[in-house]
């Protein structure tokens, strides 16, 4: 059932969970302080029930209603890139109503997402909407409301059709808590590049799997389809009756002999747009990705490429590399 603006906050406020567009990808909505209906949320996604929820804001004032404070870096980066797919990590008050949905955290992953329909729910809500992309745990993240209708159509309470997500990525996790050093604990379209253009004397450190303040959600397997995508160096490492993800400039490359080869093998070509459009590339990425599932084959092969230095170009190579290391 897709739901209107108003119907959506009603069904919220009734202590449903409804599935939402936000510009990154779509999120399994419930109001973050009612216990029951964040808890349907763990269930629904079969989420680990130690991984926290991002939280969704109208405002910064909004955020401040529920914060002990918004650090100075913090503020900074929040008024020039809200609304926008970034998200902070911010300090709870020991009583605050908001630790069912941080699993008991004394931070809170906030934001506020540039999507005018979840905006307005989110005001008529009146009330923060804790939301984790609306997928099931370890799959791949859902970027229009066909894809969440799929995966989870047949659980949630509605869904809210906001067209396709126009980032295609989840959103960047910074922790500028701290003015000397911010860490981004998650990549996305916005990276340290434009972070760091606001506070050009403050240090960046983009947080690894390997380190200390990991963010739960990095433990656990992540971002992958249910057919195994393999990635490989070398166009001769395909085999037969598979998939192959290529980018425009990939395709490029390769001789006419090899495109005959792969045809006559059965390997279904997937291409996923051109590196000179990274924007279009990065928004279509995961529909490309999850419809391996749809073409019937065991393996699909994603060809290395260098998606370059933006910050897209690094999320991207940060996501693929995820699913390949799932599958
Ligand atoms: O773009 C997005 O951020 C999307 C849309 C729907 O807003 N949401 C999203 O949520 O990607 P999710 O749950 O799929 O990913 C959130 C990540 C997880 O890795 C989780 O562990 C981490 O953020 N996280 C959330 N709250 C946290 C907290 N309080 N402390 C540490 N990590 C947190
Ligand atoms: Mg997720």
């Amino acid at each position: 059932m897709f739901l209107s603006a108003d119907e959506a906050a009603e069904l919220l406020i009734q202590g449903m969970v409804i599935a939402v567009p936000t510009e990154t990808v779509y999120g399994l909505a419930a109001i973050a302080t009612i216990p029951s209906a964040v808890a349907r949320i763990f269930d629904i996604k079969k989420r680990p029930a130690d991984n926290p929820l991002i939280c969704h804001f109208h405002s910064i004032d909004q955020i401040k209603a529920y914060v002990t404070q918004i650090p100075s870096a913090t503020e900074k980066l929040l008024r020039h890139f809200s609304p926008g797919p970034v998200s902070f990590m911010v300090d709870l008050p020991a009583d605050s109503p908001l630790k069912f949905a941080t699993c008991g955290s004394d931070q809170v992953v906030a934001r506020i997402p540039d999507h005018e329909l979840l905006l307005s729910i989110i005001k008529k809500a009146d009330q923060p909407i804790a939301a984790p992309s609306a997928n099931t745990s370890g799959k791949v993240s859902p970027t229009s409301a066909e894809m969440v209708q799929r995966d989870l159509g047949n659980k949630v309470d509605g869904i809210v059709d906001g067209g396709k997500c126009s980032i295609g990525l989840e959103s960047t996790i910074v922790d500028a808590r701290n003015d000397d050093e911010i860490y981004i604990l998650r990549q996305g379209a916005i990276g340290a590049q434009e972070l760091q253009y606001m506070l050009p004397q403050t240090k960046f450190t983009v947080i690894s799997e390997s380190s200390k303040n990991v963010i739960p959600g990095m433990k656990y397997r992540h971002y992958a389809p249910d057919t195994p995508i393999k990635l490989i160096e070398d166009i001769k490492e395909v085999s037969g009756n598979s998939a192959l993800l290529i980018t425009q400039e990939g395709f490029g490359k390769l001789s006419i002999e090899w495109i005959i080869k792969l045809s006559e093998a059965n390997v279904q070509i997937i291409k996923l747009g051109s590196l000179e459009n990274l924007y279009e590339l990065a928004n279509k990425f995961y529909e490309k990705i999850s419809s391996v599932d749809l073409l019937n084959v065991s393996t699909a092969f994603f060809l290395r490429i260098e998606f370059g230095n933006s910050s897209l170009g690094k999320a991207l190579q940060d996501r693929i590399e995820k699913i390949a290391s799932a599958s």
